[in-house]
């Protein structure tokens, strides 16, 4: 392993001052006949390190013009406390090594401020830049804190499959997948013939784990997944991607309450880890340009405050009374729109709210009904400025109620079989939800495109890299 120190440790003070060695990419140099300064970022931290560098050093000379932005060196030196203002530290360089080179002409990331829109199109640089830095490392922190509020309570972590035969949201929203010639797939009768397939029947990637999910809650009761998922709705919004992580935890003996208290210890949770362990991070993110006022004071706000709960019935009533015109008219038995959503938030509550009690034919077959025989126990946890971060309900645990549900939807039973056969078989009550880890970033780190809280995006007309 390379003896090198991360300029994280030494933001941290935990480097002492001394003789050390570093590498990473220049931001900026200035050069004067007496001294010259580098700012060097290994992308480890918000704060890049000072280099001071004495003109004379032995060989500077020559490399001098090559070190510009972008390119990339390896410096031994002193670390010591810094005379100048706004830094603790800098470092002395006493040997300097070019790695690689970044010609001011081409390199496309200069040392000016670059609009995100144009930073997308840059997706192999962008890891590079102060923002995506920040952004990349505050999803390995809260990546962590999901995996630590779950171990910690008891919960298993599983894994359940990406390549999937069955359709759980029931929306037909899938990507197929499929070995066939897309040109010349053999047919019967006119139609595909899967049976000669790779799976010998239709496969695709999977939009949820919730159901496999339910099978291990079966057994081991109390578990979650934290995977890639995937939508091939045409969703050209700033919240959709085409894939995305959920965090879906599912457990036996949880009713809808103990579910809705559970995702909003959740949320909390993770959005105390994370304030706690990316606080330079979330400074830098909130003093920029595109970040809301008093984000941080509110998200510190939200982490301690009990979410309101609202039924949905309540909520439309609410929606009705506002006296505001939707685009999307309001009538009981209509799926919450993002206008509705936000009214709802960000002036109604001015917070999270959780609704309740959703009409069972705007959701899905495996949502348990309501004694009224018209709403299910679904729960959605809406949040200001997003909308919809939480999706999740108690299931149907009783085998005949949901088998009329799947026929009723004009879903094919025969798939199911053995989802059914969960009801049959020591059936319990049980909930679950999925959380989409994205819409948490964005939530997090106030990022106003989901296109920007993942590295590599993927939205109708882009898949690069
Ligand atoms: O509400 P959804 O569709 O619920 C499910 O998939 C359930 N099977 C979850 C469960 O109960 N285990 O999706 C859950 C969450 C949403 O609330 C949203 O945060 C996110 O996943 N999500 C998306 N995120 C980004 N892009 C998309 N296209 C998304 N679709 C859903
Ligand atoms: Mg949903």
């Amino acid at each position: 392993m390379p003896n090198y120190v991360s300029i994280r440790d030494i933001s941290n003070d935990k480097v002492p001052v001394g003789m050390l060695q570093l590498a990473g990419w220049i931001r900026t140099h200035r050069q004067s006949k007496r001294v010259s300064f580098i700012e060097l970022s290994d992308g480890t931290s918000v704060s890049n390190l000072q280099l001071v560098v004495d003109p004379q050093l032995a060989g500077y000379a020559d490399i001098a013009p090559k070190l510009a932005t972008g390119a990339s060196i390896k410096v031994s030196g002193e670390l010591v406390l810094s005379p100048a203002k706004g830094q603790k530290y800098e470092f002395q360089v006493k040997e300097l090594e070019l790695l690689g080179e970044a010609d001011p002409e081409s390199y496309p990331l200069q040392k000016k401020g670059h609009s995100l829109e144009f930073l997308r199109e840059q997706l192999h640089l962008r890891p590079r830049t102060a923002t995506m830095g920040a952004v990349l490392r505050v999803r390995s922190a809260a990546a962590f804190a999901v995996n630590k509020f779950f171990t910690e309570r008891g919960f298993f972590y599983i894994h359940t499959p990406i390549i999937s035969t069955s359709d759980c949201e029931g929306a037909g929203e899938m990507f197929h997948v499929s070995t066939f010639d897309p040109e010349n797939p053999p047919r019967v009768n006119g139609k595909v013939d899967f049976s000669q397939d790779f799976f010998k029947e239709p496969a695709s990637l999977t939009v949820s784990g919730q159901l496999e999910g339910e099978i291990c809650a079966m057994g081991l009761s109390k578990i979650y997944t934290f995977g890639p998922t995937f939508r091939a709705e045409n969703s050209n919004t700033t919240r959709h991607l085409a894939e995305f992580w959920m965090i879906e935890p599912e457990m036996a003996f949880y009713e809808l309450q103990d579910n809705m208290l559970l995702a909003q210890e959740f949320v909390q949770d993770v959005l105390k880890q994370v304030l706690e362990s990316s606080a330079s991070e979330l400074e830098f993110l909130a003093s920029q340009e595109w970040a809301q006022q008093g984000h941080l004071e509110n998200l510190r706000r939200v982490a301690e405050t009990p979410f309101e709960t609202m039924d949905y019935t309540d909520a439309i009533r609410i929606l009705e009374e506002s006296g505001k015109t939707f685009e999307y008219p309001v009538k009981w038995g209509i799926d919450l729109q993002s206008e509705h959503e936000r009214f709802l938030t960000d002036e109604y509550v001015k917070g999270p709210v959780t609704v309740i009690n959703y009409p069972k034919d705007i959701k899905a077959f495996y949502m348990r009904l309501n004694e009224d025989g018209k709403t299910v126990r679904a729960m959605d946890v809406l949040v200001p400025r997003l909308g919809e971060i939480v999706g999740g309900s108690q299931r149907e645990e009783r085998h005949d109620v949901l088998l009329e549900k799947i026929r009723a939807m004009g879903l094919d039973e025969r798939s199911y079989w053995w989802y059914l056969e969960l009801r049959k078989f020591g059936t319990v009550p049980h909930s679950g939800f999925g959380l989409g880890f994205e819409r948490l970033l964005m939530y997090l780190t106030g990022m106003t495109n989901i296109r920007d809280v993942i590295g590599f995006p993927r939205f109708p007309g882009f898949a690069k890299f």
